[in-house]
């Protein structure tokens, strides 16, 4: 069995495969070879036709004498330079996703939303044909944009795909049996309303992922996967991807990069009628556990058995809003004594 778009992916180039051109200064430009096409820039031409039966790899000079580089767009180039609809996860996230999810090849996905499909590309070439992405969008018009590039991309529909238009809230329940999805992954700017749908479809030690492009939205959704009571503590991280310069004796990073794509935070399900483990760690002197209705406190999660839990220095038990000190929020705070300590050291004793 030829796995799907590989043939597409190697051999001398055809009509109809995607060629990207790189002039000498590093300016690319993507074509679709069709026989008797010129590609024209304000210097010059190239004909297609040169290109149709050249190997990958090749060079090829336009007609002002501009010699370009020619190779098959890599799937990391593709999804940068695709039609969008919406922004895309980068390949750094991609690639993170992939492996931090452990996206294996046959496991069953979910996948919402869709938005222009770049993630979709990753995911099913990592689940492979043995595998299943069902992806979920609410727009039909990116879905339909979605669909056009991963056919663009892989040169034919991918066999293991789905895509339905609906919201995932609603539609899941009706396309996964409960407990049969091995990963759920989430790009949306809510991915907290879907927990409920996302902790049925999901198997016992199926990876939740969700990638969230503001600090706000992680801690909203660290939150409702603690309270949800069916996952294990979440882990979250960002990943930073600096290229490097590399001419002569000038081998440094390069001054620009992409400073924020978005955060990952991912959990697994646990087995059916498992309670969270309590958390280890020591939960800082302002963290105050919600309380549920029951006042019973939701928390098996973050250690509401701490010594310190509820101690936020309010006189109602704990249970008002947080307090916005340098403890809740994590920072380590210099004791009394280490601050006396410091201050003997910068200040002279005629000035204490
Ligand atoms: C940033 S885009 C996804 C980009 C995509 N991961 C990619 O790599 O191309 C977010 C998409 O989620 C869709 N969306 C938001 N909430 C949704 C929901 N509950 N169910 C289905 N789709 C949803 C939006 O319409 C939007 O197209």
């Amino acid at each position: 069995m030829t796995a799907t778009g590989s043939r597409y992916r190697r051999g001398p180039f055809r009509e109809g495969d995607r060629v990207q051109l790189t002039d000498p200064k590093g300016r690319m430009h993507t074509i679709t070879l069709a026989p008797g096409k010129q590609f024209h820039t304000h210097k010059g031409h190239v004909r297609h036709d040169e290109l149709i039966g050249a190997p990958d790899g090749s060079t090829v000079t336009n007609t002002a004498g501009v010699q370009y580089l020619a190779l098959r767009p890599l799937l990391s180039d593709y999804v940068m330079s695709m039609p969008r609809g919406a922004a895309v996860i980068y390949p750094k996230d991609a690639g993170q996703i992939i492996t931090m999810a452990d996206v294996f090849p046959g496991a069953v996905v979910v996948e919402a939303g869709v938005g222009s499909g770049a993630l979709s590309m990753s995911l099913l070439r990592a689940v492979g044909e043995t595998g299943r992405v069902h992806s979920f969008e609410r727009r039909a018009d990116f879905a339909e944009i979605a669909v056009a590039n991963a056919r663009a991309f892989f040169g034919e529909d991918h066999p293991a795909w789905t895509v339905q238009v609906g919201d995932l809230v609603e539609a899941l329940p009706h396309e996964a049996e409960p407990g049969s999805v091995d990963r759920v992954v989430l790009d949306m700017l809510a991915p907290w309303d879907c927990l409920d749908v996302v902790s049925q479809a999901l198997a016992p030690g199926g990876v939740l992922i969700c990638y969230v492009a503001t600090a706000t939205q992680l801690s909203k959704v660290a939150e409702a996967m603690r309270d949800h009571g069916t996952f294990t503590e979440p882990e979250a991280w960002e990943s930073m991807v600096r290229g490097w310069h590399l001419e002569g004796l000038a081998v440094r990073p390069q001054h620009r990069m992409h400073g924020h794509t978005g955060f990952l935070i991912s959990t697994r399900r646990l087995a059916p009628g498992v309670t969270p483990p309590l958390r280890k760690r020591r939960p800082g002197r302002g963290y105050a556990p919600q309380e549920d209705e029951s006042g019973s406190g939701t928390g098996e999660h973050a250690g509401s058995s701490g010594d310190d839990a509820g101690s936020n220095g309010s006189d109602d038990g704990g249970t008002a809003e947080q307090e916005w000190t340098p403890e809740a929020l994590g920072e380590r705070v210099a004791s009394p004594k280490k601050m006396r300590k410091l201050v003997r050291g910068v200040v002279p004793p005629t000035e204490r």
